[in-house]
């Protein structure tokens, strides 16, 4: 066996522990036979204390599916324009398409107006949704001139008059999602997260970095933990999980109920599954070949089924890359679906990359 053939098979069976490629998969997600239940929001039950993060432009409907499939507790939306739901446009409206199999959906709204959205959250929960999530944490430009998102923490007043109209206007469990304020302190975290358990919020996610931060440094995760300890709402921990470790980690080092992922999880959806797996001392299900080819056709599939092919081959031409990094010749894979323009297209290569690994074995 030539050399180079020889190292791809090392490396492949090291990283990726291929030799179980014909042997059954460990459960690849939780039944929900096999949990109790661990954490509720409100009226509602999540089967597994994991939280898949919104993300703008990427925590679509097939996204959201695949994090589901994969163990996910409670799928989220990516933030949705309070202003682009009341004045009824119809991109925006599409957002809050959803299906029953990745319930329970939670739907994040942004804006700064209280009557606004107070508006858009009854709209959210006549769409169907389970929970309903305001943005305190965006500092993109944008967003931040508009009053909304990660602006309002510092502005506890109009925070206060926004989480009290939206509170009376829908019966859906309300949450919030922030970081750690406009400085390191995680004053303004606290702050934000008393009044909101005080006007009838029923968690809250932090993302323990500040506004200037965007996704500079490290997670303080210290602000998780100060935020658990001064609340009495379950309190979701986000930020830098990139591994089931990490994930437990967070749990023991600052009290949070649940854990969310977000750039993690692009590309690695199993995380879910995995994260739930270690947190239950159960065999921590590994992802072979056969099955990373099965996650990326069905979202190639899922994709194209809820977008139509000439929306969704522009975006499985960057995003299936996600799904191989650190793969032998992944960059030779991302070259041969740049331009895919058909499902059949996209399948094809998918199918003849995850070949030519199986074949080096
Ligand atoms: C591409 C991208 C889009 C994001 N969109 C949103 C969003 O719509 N709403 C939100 O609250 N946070 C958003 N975030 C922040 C994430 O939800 C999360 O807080 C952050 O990525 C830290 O978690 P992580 O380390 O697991 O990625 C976004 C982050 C990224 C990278």
């Amino acid at each position: 066996m030539p050399f180079r053939q020889k190292k791809l098979e090392v490396t492949i069976k090291i990283a990726y522990n291929v030799q179980t490629i014909d042997k059954p998969l460990f459960a690849t997600f939780c039944l929900a036979s096999d949990i109790s239940n661990f954490m509720k929001i409100g009226s509602i039950t999540l089967k597994s204390q994991t939280v898949l993060a919104p993300l703008a432009g990427i925590t679509n409907l097939p996204f959201r599916l695949i994090a589901k499939e994969n163990g996910c507790g409670l799928v989220c939306s990516e933030m949705i324009s309070s202003n682009g739901l009341v004045y009824n446009s119809s991109k925006t409206h599409t957002m809050l398409e959803s299906v029953s199999e990745e319930k329970p959906l939670s739907v994040q709204i942004f804006g700064s107006d209280p009557f606004m959205m107070a508006e858009a959250a009854v709209m959210v929960e006549a769409s169907g949704a389970d929970i309903l999530d305001i943005n305190f944490g965006c500092s993109v430009k944008k967003v931040l001139k508009t009053g909304s998102g990660v602006a309002l923490m510092r502005d506890i007043v109009k925070s206060e008059a926004i989480l009290r109209a939206v509170r009376s206007a829908i019966s859906i469990p309300l949450t919030i999602k922030i970081r750690t304020g406009w400085d390191k302190s995680g004053k303004q975290a606290l702050d934000i997260a008393r009044m909101a358990e005080g006007v009838g919020v029923d968690a809250i996610a932090v993302h323990p970095r500040t506004a200037q931060q965007m996704f500079q440094g490290n997670a303080d995760w210290s602000v998780i933990a100060a935020v658990k300890q001064s609340v009495s709402i379950p309190v979701i921990g986000n930020g830098d999980i990139i591994s089931p470790e990490a994930a437990i980690d967070m749990f023991a080092q600052t009290g949070c109920d649940a854990v969310m992922v977000g750039r993690y999880a692009m590309g690695n959806p199993w995380i879910f599954s995995q994260i739930d797996a270690r947190l239950h001392s159960r065999q921590v299900p590994l992802v072979n070949i056969a099955r990373r080819r099965e996650i990326m056709i069905r979202y190639v599939n899922a994709s194209v089924c809820h977008f139509g092919e000439k929306l969704a081959c522009p975006m499985m031409r960057s995003r299936l890359g996600w799904f191989v990094r650190g793969l032998p010749e992944s960059s030779r894979f991302r070259e041969s679906v740049k331009y895919v323009s058909s499902e059949k297209e996209a399948v094809e290569q998918i199918e003849s990359y995850m070949d030519r690994l199986i074949l080096h074995i």
